[in-house]
Formats: C-alpha cells, sequence, structure tokens
C-alpha cells in the first residue's frame, strides 16, 4: 500500500477517537476517564507522528526547508506531543480539558493539511513504486508498534 494511503487511513482512526473525546467532554465525563481515553490516542498518534517525521519526510527534501510544509508538519507534532502529556500530567480539570480541546483543534487542523495538501504533493514527487516501498517500511515499523484501538 502507497504510504499516503495507510497514513490517511490512520488518520481516520484518529478523528474518530477526536469524535469520541469530544463527546465525552460534550457530556462531562470525568478527568480520570479523559486521561484514560487521552493516553490510548496518545499510544497511536505519537509513533504515527514519528513514522511520518522518520520514514515520509525524508523523502521529499523539496519540501523541506525552515519555511516550507515539512516545517510545519514537524512543528505541530511536537505541540500535539506536549499536548497531549501535558494532559496526562494535568491535576486541574479545567486546565485539562481546555488543553484536550486544542488538542482536538489542532489535530483536526493537522490532519486536513496532510490529506489535503502535503500527502497530494508527496504524490505528485513520488511515483507509485516509491510510495509502495515507504508504505512497506511504515507496516513495518506498525508491526513493532501496533496502532492501538479504543
Ligand atoms: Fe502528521
Ligand atoms: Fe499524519
Amino acid at each position: 500500500m502507497k504510504i499516503t494511503n495507510a497514513l490517511r487511513k490512520e488518520h481516520a482512526v484518529f478523528t474518530a477517537m477526536f469524535d469520541e473525546l469530544d463527546r465525552m467532554l460534550a457530556r462531562g465525563a470525568d478527568l480520570a476517564a479523559l486521561k484514560a481515553k487521552v493516553a490510548v490516542l496518545a499510544a497511536g498518534l505519537l509513533p504515527h507522528a514519528r513514522i511520518e517525521d522518520d520514514i515520509l519526510f525524508p523523502a521529499l527534501p523539496s519540501l523541506g526547508g525552515e519555511s516550507g510544509p515539512i516545517a510545519t508538519m514537524k512543528l505541530e507534532h511536537e505541540e500535539l506531543e506536549s499536548g497531549l502529556s501535558r494532559i496526562a500530567e494535568e491535576p486541574d480539570d479545567a486546565k485539562a480539558r481546555e488543553v484536550l480541546e486544542r488538542v482536538l483543534v489542532v489535530g483536526r487542523q493537522h490532519f486536513a493539511k496532510e490529506d489535503e495538501v502535503l500527502f497530494p504533493m508527496a504524490e505528485q514527487i513520488l511515483d507509485d513504486g516509491a510510495l509502495g516501498e515507504l508504505g512497506a517500511s511504515f507496516a513495518e515499523r506498525r508491526r513493532s508498534e501496533p496502532l492501538a484501538v479504543l
């Protein structure tokens, strides 16, 4: 499978988790329950971002550079990672919910940028064979870091 399609499929899994977290926030679920779901999300999302950082992005040097789209994606990965760990450690109920709301906004925007801009660019730059080889590297990495599901 092309790496871009494999990553899109994972975005759909994480988006379903975002939707569930939105519903939990809306119904006022308690903080321990929110943190438990966030831990499952983080266990899948952080390796996903590292796979992009380590496998896809280095194959796209023309999109690199300080002001290029990959720099933005990497910054957002860091923002998501720090938000997720902040939620895990945050003792204050209202603050943890506020950080979670922000993570859900940033996460959705991040997936939209990848799905609608970065991955189509990658599919223009790399041919199907190269995308398939990167997809095989992705699958190999996922065998040792399986995607967690709710
Ligand atoms: Fe990403
Ligand atoms: Fe992604």
